[in-house]
């Protein structure tokens, strides 16, 4: 295994497949992942968020009508120094389904896996760390938001997260499930036994609360910022938030 002191020993996979309907006409000729939010492509900021966390090796997986131009962008990664490799996600078929193509590439080992219109204002690079020592399980970041019923909502018992429900019409909890998720090598067994949701998707929720289920999960609540970019106004608002994150850093 390639390994220096600094690298940490948990590969990334950044999810950019589907076909963004919801932000049609402007994704009919790219990839939502390809579109600008604020100064750069919507990707480089997951990208950035592995890249902060330590990670060296990242899988990007995207669909075939698109993938050329995410080459064309990032090559070999060299430019951010990590080694890039890409998957093609034949048909849209849930991001469960795109996870199961990185298998070959976690190879038995721990991964970190964003959504590829997933922004973050604050590093992970903690969290990563810790679980990196850790023997098995999984872990999700939550964020308290008004609008939970749009994501993955937590629902609690005390402190003890029971279940994730899927965009719920009336949810338990204000804390939505972000795009960004840490597991075992484990996760691809869990996939296998995933049946399509009533949208025809295999969904990440049902990975998570087969963790949950088997009391192998655990979950951070994030302090910074957190946007995603799947809808007109989310991508407006993910704009503007990026503008206003790096004002702060100037
Ligand atoms: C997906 C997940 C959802 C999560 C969200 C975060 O939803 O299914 O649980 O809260 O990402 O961005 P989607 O964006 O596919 O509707």
């Amino acid at each position: 295994m390639r390994m220096n002191t600094k690298a940490l020993a948990m590969k990334g996979i950044i999810l950019a497949g589907g076909r963004g309907t919801r932000l049609l006409p402007i994704t009919k000729v790219t990839n939502k992942h390809l579109l600008a939010v604020y100064n750069k492509p919507m990707i480089y900021y997951p990208l950035g968020t592995l890249v902060g966390a330590g990670i060296k090796d990242v899988l990007i997986v995207t669909g075939p009508e698109h993938a050329g131009h995410f080459l064309n962008l990032l090559g070999s990664g060299k430019e951010h120094g990590i080694r890039l490799s890409y998957e093609v996600q034949e048909e849209a078929g849930g991001i469960a389904q795109a996870l199961s193509l990185a298998e070959d590439f976690a190879d038995g080992g721990k991964t970190m896996v964003i959504l590829g219109d997933n922004i973050f204002e604050g590093s992970v690079a903690a969290a990563a760390k810790a679980f990196s020592r850790k023997r098995h399980g999984a872990k999700i970041f939550l964020k308290e938001v008004p609008d939970v019923h749009r994501f993955g909502a937590a629902v609690f018992a005390g402190k003890r997260i029971v279940a994730i429900e899927e965009k719920p019409k009336w949810p338990k909890s204000h804390f939505a499930v972000t795009g960004l998720y840490m597991f075992d090598g484990s996760v691809f067994d869990i996939i296998r036994t995933l049946k399509p949701s009533r949208r025809g998707e295999l969904e990440i929720t049902d990975v998570n609360n087969a963790y949950i289920k088997r009391k192998d999960m655990t979950y951070d609540i994030i302090k910074g910022e957190w946007n995603d970019a799947g809808t007109f106004d989310s991508l407006l608002r993910a704009a503007n938030f990026v503008m206003r994150m790096q004002q702060k850093d100037a």
